[in-house]
């Protein structure tokens, strides 16, 4: 594959003015909490979605990629939902949302080199969004890059064009973890107020490291599922009379379940409240280094994920429960789930042995193989 920019002049005629990249994430805990105003604890990872850019002085989109030979122009104001669809949706959505935002903003020539896993539930929309966020703020002088508050802005944008253009009513976690992590650090977000704060998060001090699963089952975000949840995670909020389940947190649970009016509405709050309840406890345990119990807790939502948020499937089922019985720590689902990615915490003297149990495992199911790679906590949207 050649090079980026020279990818581009080819595709373009000119040479881009520079490159912009932004990482992928796994989320170590707080699953479907951030759009219930709660916590969540995201690592980025080493994986991350390039993009090279030149700004145009009208107001055309040309955007290319070079994993997809579909390519599309468009005006920004013909960016509307579903318009464009598929993938550009996201770089075109940004563009859009920026403007929408009041920023002077015009048109762009850019490529796209996506090296996030694509529907492996790691984000790799959020760090396509993330990489042309950046490249728009830097090209066009609105300097968001720069602090914590602009970073902020451009997360804002890129959940826009998410739920509003590429049609997913997803959270803002994933922008949040692409625009704010850092090395070595897992990012505490607090999802009703958009604060965060730096965890350190380096396994290799504790002979351990974080193994990805990607189990290669579908995994689509646009589809009823999330927003079901969703909307009956609004409900019961609506129903308790508060606005989020947030507000929930650290009330007697047996009491606020019991003012709900039926079985499924009880199980999606209490995943909620008590997943919420978990970052904390994993923020304290990572700060005492007690890895194991970072593990079980990493075991508890998982199993508030499958029983009570019905969100799990049978692959990622199958990753945890071989992760358990061959060393791993802890393990769950990590992301939207249906499919996606799982997360293992090994002692690094057992990676292999969990790594291989786990192919051997999909192959006796007759299951597509999966991919298995450890990951370390990796830095933020930038300028390469
Ligand atoms: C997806 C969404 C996020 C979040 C997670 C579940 O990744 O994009 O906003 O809701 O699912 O925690």
């Amino acid at each position: 594959m050649p090079r980026l920019p020279d990818a581009f002049a080819t595709l373009l005629g000119h040479s881009p003015e520079g490159v912009w990249s932004a990482p992928g994430r796994v989320n170590l805990i707080g699953e479907h909490t951030d759009y219930n105003g709660g916590l969540a604890l995201p690592i980025a990872l080493p994986h991350r979605t390039r993009c090279a850019a030149s700004p145009r002085d009208d107001d055309l989109l040309r955007i290319h990629s070079l994993q997809d030979d579909s390519s599309v122009e468009v005006l920004i104001d013909d960016v509307a939902d579903g318009h464009p669809a598929g993938w550009t949706a996201y770089v075109a959505g940004v563009v859009w949302a920026l403007r929408r935002a009041g920023y002077a903003v015009r048109g762009l020539d850019v490529v796209v080199d996506g090296r996030v896993p694509l529907g492996a539930g790691l984000s790799s929309s959020a760090a396509l969004e993330c990489s042309v966020a950046a490249a728009v703020s830097d090209l066009f002088g609105l300097g968001l890059l720069g602090f914590p508050e602009g970073r902020d802005v451009l997360a804002a944008a890129c959940q826009r064009a998410e739920n509003d253009i590429a049609g997913a009513p997803t959270g803002g976690m994933d922008q949040a973890a692409a625009m704010h992590c850092t090395e070595r650090h897992a990012l505490r977000l607090d999802c009703r107020d958009g604060t965060h704060e730096q965890v350190p998060f380096d396994l290799s001090a504790h002979d351990a490291v974080l193994l990805v699963t990607d189990t290669r089952a579908s995994h689509a975000l646009a589809d009823g599922q999330y927003g079901a949840r969703r909307a009956a995670c609004e409900q019961a909020a609506e129903i308790l009379g508060v606005e989020t389940l947030r507000e929930v947190v650290g009330q007697p649970l047996d009491e606020t379940l019991a003012r709900l009016p039926d079985d499924v509405l009880r199980r999606r709050t209490r995943h909620v409240v008590t997943e919420i309840e978990r970052v904390d406890e994993v923020v304290g345990l990572l700060r005492e280094g007690d890895l194991a119990g970072v593990g079980r807790t990493f075991v508890a939502s998982h199993e508030s994920l499958r029983d009570d948020y019905e969100v799990s499937c049978t692959e990622l089922d199958l990753v945890v429960d071989t992760a358990l019985a061959h060393g791993a720590l802890g393990s769950r689902m990590t992301g939207g789930g249906f499919g996606g990615s799982a997360i293992s915490l090994v002692p690094t003297a057992e990676v292999d042995r969990v790594s291989e149990a786990i192919e051997a495992a999909f192959a006796d199911a007759r299951l597509t193989a999966p991919s298995s790679f450890a990951v370390t906590a990796a830095g933020p949207a930038a300028r390469d």
